[in-house]
């Protein structure tokens, strides 16, 4: 298949390593698969430990030079690259659809949410402040500085191939590390896209390196390899578990973006007509496969039927199609054993009981495309109350009490993202405080931005990227005791 953007540079076929442009050393590839046609769109490399060592030891030179320049000078190079993503959104976004599927609409925009990362962390390298502590005694002076970690593994995920990279690699940047990316092998374009706008941008080689290939030996390299002094990795929490273990062999730090199972509560007194539009985004955003997605809809007895209806009437607009198709809102997902996995769960709560109001399996366009699907009668005992759907499948259980709600909310291991509608003030805290989870939307069903801190509790993961922490989690803090002063 032959790519069509306006600029050309951005469709690479190989990897970017220590500042060049490189095949895999045995000269393998991989297929890169547009999930809505099965065609395949482009190859990358397959790459394993041998360039991915390489990269290591690039990032670990690189960063030395980089940690010692002004932030004021990491911060005009992020702006750079920050204006160059803005000036090429248009084929980002498209190269984006082709690779993941999303309709055009929703890649456009996370292509600008990608970037609002980029321009917040190029404004974050120069608020890195230490601290002067009261001194000990008096012929001390003990002071704090901080200094980034060093080189860092970013391994990222294929729903949202270019935020969680730029989410990633930008505050890395800003604190002064070097970073080596594994995309994920579905969604390596727009990984690759960046770094070549990267390059444009005049950041120096070695700084940043995306190596494509042989998952696991790539993992195995970057969790073992001594010179990696952290690892961030969005993605499952069975993944996110083997990943910790594997760095604990060098001590490495951690940041992890793991799974969800967010629960999305409507109370009898919640504004419904804003409640039914927050669960459509929250839920039927990028087909249901977001890790802060709502995955049990639990509604008070009083509205219930109500909400049903006009949730079911809402999801019945939505359009499934190919992304590139300007009238599609709920694209395929990311490969055809996605679609039967979700059509599985769909298959264990009918088998329990649950009724299907709306959808139910497949779609007629077959492949990877799964109908939006409502369902009601749903209990505990089903795969949809306490696994992470990842398709756009809306159970929708029931409640009396705010304490049944949230003994049924708290009810599972994870705990990154929780939903609440309410127009009580009194509820809004007590509900707030008492979910376990890093992140609370209450009357709004968007709540990721690059200001605000993102990240779960639980099983969820640890760390948070965004907001004035994101960088925190990027750098070490040394402590300066200076003796002799009196
Ligand atoms: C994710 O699904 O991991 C990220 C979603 C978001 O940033 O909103």
């Amino acid at each position: 298949m032959t790519l069509l953007l306006k600029n050309n540079s951005l469709i690479k076929s190989q990897i970017y390593s220590a500042g060049h442009w490189l095949d895999s050393v045995n000269s393998k590839t991989l297929d890169v698969v547009n999930p809505a046609t099965s065609e395949v769109i482009a190859t990358v490399p397959y790459c394993g430990a041998p360039e991915t060592r390489k990269m290591i030891d690039a990032a670990y030179q690189a960063q030395h030079s980089w940690a010692r320049a002004t932030a004021k000078h990491r911060s005009m190079i992020l702006r750079n690259w920050f204006n160059l993503i803005v000036r090429n959104k248009d084929d980002l976004a498209y190269l984006l659809t082709l690779e993941q599927g999303k309709p055009l609409a929703e890649a456009s925009a996370e292509l600008s949410y990608g970037a609002s990362y980029v321009e917040w962390f190029s404004e974050e390298a120069k608020r890195v402040y230490g601290d002067i502590i009261p001194q000990s005694s008096k012929d001390k002076r003990l002071v704090v500085i901080k200094q980034p970690i060093g080189v860092v593994a970013c391994i990222t995920p294929w729903n949202f191939p270019n935020a969680m990279l730029l989410r990633k690699v930008a505050p890395a940047l800003a604190a002064g590390c070097a970073v080596v990316c594994k995309p994920a092998n579905s969604t390596p374009l727009s990984a690759l896209a960046i770094a070549e706008l990267a390059e444009q941008a005049e950041l120096p080689p070695g700084l940043i390196n995306i190596v494509t290939g042989n998952t696991e030996e790539i993992g195995a390299e970057l969790t073992s390899n001594p010179l990696v002094r952290k690892l961030t990795f969005t993605g499952s929490t069975p993944v996110g578990k083997k990943l910790i273990a594997a760095c604990s062999g060098t001590v490495k730090r951690t940041s992890m973006e793991l799974g969800g199972n967010a629960p999305f509560i409507v109370f009898d007194d919640a504004d419904l007509e804003s409640a039914v539009k927050g669960a459509l985004v929250s839920k039927y955003r990028n087909a249901g496969q977001t890790c802060v997605c709502s995955n049990r809809l639990i509604v008070q007895g009083g509205i219930y039927d109500q909400f049903v209806e006009m949730l079911t009437n809402a999801v019945a607009k939505l359009v499934v199609g190919n992304g590139l198709e300007s009238t599609t809102t709920v694209g395929p997902l990311i490969n055809s054993s996605a679609a039967e996995d979700v059509c599985s769960m769909i298959d264990d709560a009918v088998s329990k009981g649950a009724q299907c109001i709306l959808g139910g399996g497949m779609s007629s366009l077959r492949g990877s495309f799964v109908e939006p699907t409502v369902l009601v009668n749903v209990t505990r005992e089903m795969r949809v109350f306490s696994e992470e759907i990842f398709g756009p499948v809306a159970p929708v259980f029931q409640f009396d009490t705010e304490d049944e709600v949230i003994e049924m909310a708290n009810d599972t291991e994870f705990g990154l993202a929780a939903y609440f509608y309410t127009k009580d003030y009194g509820r809004i805290w007590r509900v707030a405080e008492r979910l376990d989870y890093g992140i609370v939307g209450i009357n709004e069903g968007i709540i990721s931005n690059e200001m605000a801190p993102f990240g779960g509790v639980k099983e969820s993961g640890n760390g948070r990227e965004g907001s004035k922490y994101g960088i925190d989690d990027y750098l070490e803090i040394k402590y300066l005791c200076i003796g002799g002063i009196e």
